[in-house]
């Protein structure tokens, strides 16, 4: 299949539900690059590389060389905040990027000013803010934000739209009857259904929109067959769920190395103490147990017990986190991995990890703008799997399992690109030395 990927002409605006520390941090480091003030470090799409043909051909350009995407000096932000402050003063607030290089910013961050947001406490119930839309349904809420995005769209002059959630984590939801088709959705939001969360009404004005989506948190959001029907329809390039940050990254890294080795783990601890506002939300049972069941997913998919029960059927695993408000966002987490090797013999490994969240989700966010902007133009819609090397608990196609180890998820994701460029596709078999050429 050849893609016709149409230039990145004019303005991308990124939409962002939350302004909050991840939010600003990342728009912040941008406005710093493009200030060449500082570097995106972290960041696939403007620090990445990759590698085309045969190694002999010694052809590795830059991801931002290889594809079309758009310039990050062609980005425009807008957001939606349940708090009033510009991204100045919530960049400020949320303490992650020192106050220097803030006031270096100031005039650009001052002038993004939240919009009204859809919020309802019954979702997240550890925040409160006055910052909010009100209106009979859910479908007008929803109307309200089609409203906002257009607005948005015309006075910034914009060709293109993204939205990426980096919201509050919602309480913990299944998906219901509501959830399973458009039908049935937009009867729930005509209806105030009960099981509809502030996340999936943001989720479907864009996707309604044809703006394509990526939801940052662990909430549904657009991660059920309503959503992915509406996708369909407005062809649209939606993903998910959860930022893929800290101690999920490490362990989709260290998993697959046991993995790869044979090595028998039976048990995998993992605690961490954070002190910013997402700690607090996580601070409520019902919004942890969103997290913890997006964390709980990547090592039973990594080692695959069923396949190897003898090296993997009784992993215990178990995940804490505590709000700890001295360390704000400079999350410090420590894993206990208790493994086993030739003939059983017991070993362990400790990590200590001090990270600093918003960090490492702000180059995430960046990516997945420019890359579902990317797929959208090349005519790309419904679940973009590719993109999974981003997320916690990546969204997939139903009936088929997510893909969390991260070597092969970047494997997808290069093959991807090369594929929308007609390139050949690596294997690493290593066989170009037997071609004849
Ligand atoms: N930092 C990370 O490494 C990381 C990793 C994975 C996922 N996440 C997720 O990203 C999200 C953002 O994290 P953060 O550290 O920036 O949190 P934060 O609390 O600093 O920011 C979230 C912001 O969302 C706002 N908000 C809440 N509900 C809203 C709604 N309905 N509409 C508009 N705004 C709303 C809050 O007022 C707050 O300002 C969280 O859900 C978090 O779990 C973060």
């Amino acid at each position: 299949m050849e893609f016709q990927i149409e230039e990145p002409q004019g303005k991308l605006g990124i939409l962002l539900p939350g302004l909050g520390a991840v939010a600003t941090t990342m728009i912040s480091g941008v406005f710093a690059v493009k200030k060449g003030i500082g570097l995106p470090i972290g960041s696939y799409t403007q620090m990445g590389s990759i590698r085309l043909g045969k190694r002999t051909e010694n052809r590795i350009p830059k991801i931002k060389d290889f594809v079309p995407l758009a310039d990050i000096n062609d980005i425009v932000f807008g957001g939606w905040d349940i708090f009033e402050d510009n991204a100045y003063e919530a960049a400020c607030n949320a303490g992650v990027i020192d106050r220097q290089l803030l006031d270096k910013l100031k005039p650009e961050l001052s002038a993004i000013v939240p919009m009204k947001a859809v919020f309802d406490r019954k979702f997240v119930h550890n925040l409160n803010g006055t910052n909010v839309k009100s209106a009979p349904t859910k479908m007008d809420l929803a109307e309200a934000l089609i409203e906002d995005i257009e607005q948005f769209k015309r006075k910034n002059n914009c060709s293109r739209l993204v939205m990426v959630w980096c919201a509050s984590t919602e309480v913990y939801m299944q998906e219901k009857e509501v959830h399973q088709s458009l039908a049935a959705l937009e009867e729930g939001l005509r209806n105030n259904h009960p099981d509809i969360a502030p996340s999936m009404i943001y989720a479907y004005a864009a996707v309604k929109s044809g703006i394509p989506y990526a939801n940052g948190a662990p909430n549904l959001s657009c991660d059920y067959p309503a959503l992915v029907e509406l996708a369909k329809q407005t062809r649209t390039p939606i993903g998910g769920k959860d930022f893929k940050t800290g101690q999920t990254l490490l362990k989709t890294v260290i998993a697959p190395g046991l993995k790869a080795r044979n090595l028998g783990v039976d048990g995998w601890f993992s605690t961490n103490i954070l002190g910013n506002r997402d700690g607090e939300v996580l601070d409520d049972p019902e919004s942890f147990k969103t997290k913890e069941v997006s964390k709980l997913g990547s090592l039973s998919n990594i080692f695959e017990p069923e396949l190897n029960p003898d090296l993997y059927s009784s992993i215990y695993h178990k995940i804490r986190i505590n709000y700890y408000p001295p360390r704000g966002d400079n999350k410090e987490s420590w894993d206990n991995i208790d493994i086993f090797g030739w003939l059983g013999y017991r070993m362990q490994i400790k990590i200590n990890f001090l990270c600093r969240d918003s960090i490492l989700a702000a180059p995430i966010v960046l990516d997945l703008a420019l890359l579902l902007d990317l797929a959208k133009r090349a005519g790309m819609y419904g679940i973009q799997e590719w993109l999974s090397f981003f997320f916690k608990s990546p969204q997939s196609a139903p009936g088929l399992a997510p893909i969390h180890d991260l070597f092969r998820q970047l494997m997808k994701l290069e093959n991807t690109l090369r594929h929308l460029q007609g390139e050949n596709l690596i294997t690493h078999l290593g066989l170009d030395y037997y071609e004849e050429e």
